[in-house]
Formats: C-alpha cells, structure tokens, sequence
C-alpha cells in the first residue's frame, strides 16, 4: 500500500513539473527569440521529456503492479482513453521539440542572434492543447479509480 501511494505521489509530482514545462514554453515561445532564450527552452524541453519518462514509468507500474490490478485498469475504457490521450500529448509535443531541436543547431556558433520563429503560433497552439488534454486526464482518472466506466 505504502509502495502504491509514494509511487502515485510521484506520478503526480512529475505531472506537475509537466504542467510547468508547458507553461514555461509558452510563456517564452515568441516569432522573435534570442539564442538566450532558445537554450532555456531546449532545457525545459529536456525536463518535460524526462518528467513524461518518469510518469510513464510510474503509471505502467501503478498498472501493472501496484494498483487494482492489470484487468481493473485494462477493462476500463476510461483508463484506455486516459493512456491513448497522453501517447496523443507526447506525439504532439514533438513537433515543437524536432523544430526547436534544429533552429538550435542551425544557430549554434551565433550567441546573439535573435531567431525568427515563424511556427511561432503553430507551437503556441499545440501547446495549449496539450495543457487542456493533460487538464482533463484528472477528471477521466478518477472517474476509472472509482469504478466509472463507459
Ligand atoms: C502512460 C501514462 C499513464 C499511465 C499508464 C497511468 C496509470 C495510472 C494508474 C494505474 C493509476 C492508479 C489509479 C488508481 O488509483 O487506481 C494512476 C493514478 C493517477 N494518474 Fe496516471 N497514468 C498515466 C498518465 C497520467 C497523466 C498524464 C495524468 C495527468 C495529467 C495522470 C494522472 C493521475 C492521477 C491524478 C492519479 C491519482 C489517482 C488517485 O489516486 O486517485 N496519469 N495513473
């Protein structure tokens, strides 16, 4: 039992620092942006990758092992939306990361150039749906952990 509530806490923790990478992002993403800048993002991208490896792991064994048991979770179409809903927010998240991933190289020896961002919106967009499906995972688990199905 105790081994189940340290592991959801820190599945919540990191779902948490997942939450303040994207805010971060957002808040720096611009159509103008410095080389400063492009290295704290490409650090918060870093963080955000690590942190969803982690809430992977940790939810994996709160499913497998630790929680109600694999069947209770399997069988349960709100947890299978739950899993499809957060594979939908990492394949988004890699649109953001490849481009930021390639201005920085592109710039790499230039310190101060101020970069022309002009997927600017795209990313803004994809970021803020990403911040509303991960609102809502939540709701759809504790709906299943109180035996709610569809
Ligand atoms: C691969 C992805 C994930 C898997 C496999 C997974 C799996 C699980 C499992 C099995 C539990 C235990 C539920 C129980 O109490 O019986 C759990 C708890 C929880 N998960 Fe996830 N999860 C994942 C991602 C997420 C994400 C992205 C969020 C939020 C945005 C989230 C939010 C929560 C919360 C809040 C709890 C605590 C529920 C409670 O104790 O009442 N999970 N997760």
């Amino acid at each position: 039992m105790i081994n189940l509530a340290l592991n959801t806490y820190l599945h919540i923790l990191l779902i948490i620092v997942i939450f303040c990478c994207l805010v971060a992002e957002l808040m720096l993403v611009n159509n103008q942006i410095s080389f400063r800048t492009m290295r704290k993002l490409s650090k918060i991208d870093g963080l955000y990758g690590l942190a969803a490896i982690i809430v992977i792991t940790t939810g994996l064994l709160n499913w497998m092992k630790l929680g109600k048991g694999y069947d209770y979770y399997s069988n349960n179409s709100l947890f299978i939306i739950k899993f499809s809903l957060f594979v939908v927010v990492g394949l988004l998240s890699l649109y953001p990361t490849i481009l930021l991933a390639k201005l920085k190289k592109r710039h790499k020896k230039d310190q101060l150039a101020v970069i022309q961002l002009s997927h600017s919106n795209t990313i803004r967009k994809i970021i803020m749906l990403d911040l509303g499906i991960m609102a809502f995972i939540p709701l759809l688990t504790e709906l299943m952990a109180n035996g709610i199905d569809l």
